[in-house]
């Protein structure tokens, strides 16, 4: 089983595009949720992951922006986006949003696996250190591997023998499309971040996704993708809209 693994699209159209024309065969697509915000082509962003048809958690900008959720915990750059996408997004996309499940959320498929957007005790945690990793991975109940979004990192966190660590892909240029694999051993258990399709924070500015490959004869393996994409067009459509200027300049910096 070949499972694609999008996250934090944010609106960004551009980086959807890109990844999906780069993205390795798969068979099926696993939405970790932050479909919209930020960035200023929701409609068409969620045209898209809709045909899709992939199963997805919810994030805390599908809540905002679809007016589950109030606006006050957002910074004052987040909230101006998360109000610009309500009164742009069609009602059909906001009805949809709206609808989407909370995770952890498991697929028929994939039973040693989960998908979260935050951490699987809490949809708005941001599992960015070894302390909140572990805490997660002290939780009965949970799968062996956590697929997880919401921080826009790539990489994550191993756990054994009562140890976590983190890790990051390795990859040997700055500039072109680059992947890293990484073979998952069945004693080790994972919470792993494919990165930020649309707004990357790790400071590098290309977007982000992953592959998970499972089942057969060969050990699991992850890999994970950075490719370029055209993000002046997407600062472009930005300033366009006028959202704040800030959005349009962190793309680049990948912060
Ligand atoms: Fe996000």
């Amino acid at each position: 089983m070949r499972l694609l693994l999008l996250s934090d699209i944010h609106a960004n159209l551009e980086a959807l595009k890109t990844c999906l024309d780069a993205a390795p065969p798969h068979d099926r697509v696993m939405n970790l949720g932050d479909v919209v915000g930020y960035n200023a082509s929701p409609n068409e962003v969620c045209e898209r992951v809709r045909a899709m048809g992939s199963p997805l958690v919810r994030g805390n900008h599908d809540r905002a922006c679809s007016g589950l959720t109030d606006l006050k915990e957002f910074n004052l750059v987040a909230a101006l986006s998360a109000r610009w996408t309500q009164e742009t997004l069609l009602p059909q996309h906001l009805e949809w949003l709206r609808a989407l499940p909370q995770g952890p959320v498991r697929g028929d498929d994939s039973p040693d696996a989960e998908f979260v957007h935050g951490s699987p005790r809490d949809e708005d945690e941001y599992v960015l250190n070894p302390t909140t990793a572990s805490f997660n991975f002290r939780l009965p109940g949970h799968a062996d591997r956590i697929f997880f979004g919401h921080t826009h990192i790539q990489g994550g966190f191993t756990h054994r023998n009562g140890k976590t660590q983190p890790f990051a892909p390795q990859y040997e240029t700055g500039e072109d499309v680059v992947q890293f694999s990484m073979t998952l051993a069945p004693e080790e258990r994972y919470l792993i971040n494919p990165g930020s399709v649309g707004q990357p924070r790790d400071g590098d500015w290309r977007a982000a996704f992953a592959l998970y490959e499972t089942g057969g004869d060969a050990p699991a393996k992850v890999t994970f993708y950075r490719v370029p994409y055209d993000v002046e067009q997407t600062q472009q459509r930005i300033l366009a809209a006028n959202l704040p200027e800030r959005l349009a300049l962190r793309l680049k910096l990948g912060r």
